[in-house]
């Protein structure tokens, strides 16, 4: 299919954002979204793959034996299906949850293609009515961070509680910077954004979009919650602009 310019148009490429409409609609994941989602969020997430990497590599170090792994917000199964390739040697279950339906059926998809359905379950399930139990890794890559902050606290609990000793939960977040660094991330963040493709304008009503879907901690808040639920190694293992990567190890 051609676009306006007359060039071809990739349907998985997000461009969701190029078009003027009057009103900016709130962010939701749904089809459009899922549709170009792969391209979505390795153009927006700086160090997006290299997380993935260290957080198979963090599955192959700590699952354990007859255990479950979660992946909280699994959208397309990334972690999902990272997890399943370095724990072929586990008899382990790897749990997908998501509330959105587009993306737990091309998820499904994806594990069908993959013929990786008798190791990892889908749940369309909200995170915060979820019972984790006998977990060894529970991951959430940039989800958190979408759920109303008032019930942050009691999903971490939950996790905690659900986790084996020496099982980790791994929590990737857009964070707020503090007053001597928010602007210069934000910045940059954006210039990078330009750098994969985005012009000036997506990235502005991508912004406008997220208003108070996606709600950013600091790193302060990110942290002390982990410790307030019992929490007593926390690592924040990556950090690129205003992206972060923590692990926090229940002993
Ligand atoms: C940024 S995406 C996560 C990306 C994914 N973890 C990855 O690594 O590719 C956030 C996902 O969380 C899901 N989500 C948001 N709120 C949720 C909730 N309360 N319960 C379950 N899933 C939720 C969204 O539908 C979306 O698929």
């Amino acid at each position: 299919m051609k676009n306006q310019n007359n060039s071809i148009k990739d349907n998985n490429r997000d461009t969701l954002f190029e078009e003027k409409l009057q009103v900016v609609k709130s962010f939701a994941f749904d089809q459009q979204v899922t549709d170009v989602f792969a391209d979505m969020i390795k153009r927006s997430v700086p160090g997006y793959e290299s997380i993935l990497k260290s957080i198979a590599m963090y599955c192959m170090q700590y699952t354990q034996n007859n255990s479950n792994i979660y992946d909280l917000g699994c959208s397309l199964g990334a972690v999902a299906v990272t997890a399943a390739s370095v724990t072929k040697d586990k008899s382990c279950k790897i749990i997908g949850v998501d509330t959105s339906k587009p993306m737990l059926e091309k998820c499904q998809e994806i594990i069908n293609q993959k013929q990786l359905s008798d190791r990892i379950q889908l749940q369309h399930t909200d995170i915060s009515e979820l019972t984790i139990e006998n977990a060894s890794v529970v991951v959430s890559n940039f989800t958190l961070q979408f759920i109303p902050k008032s019930q942050r606290l009691e999903i971490i609990e939950n996790i905690y509680q659900g986790l084996n000793k020496g099982g980790v939960f791994i929590l990737s977040e857009k964070f707020k910077g503090d007053q001597s660094n928010d602007e210069f991330l934000i910045q940059h963040y954006h210039a990078y954004k330009k750098l994969n493709g985005y012009s000036n304008q997506e990235i502005q009503r991508k912004r406008d979009a997220l208003k108070n879907v996606l709600v950013p901690d600091s790193l302060v808040e990110i942290e002390s919650r982990l410790k307030l639920v019992g929490f007593k190694t926390t690592i924040k293992w990556f950090q690129c602009f205003n992206f972060t990567s923590f692990i926090a190890i229940k002993e």
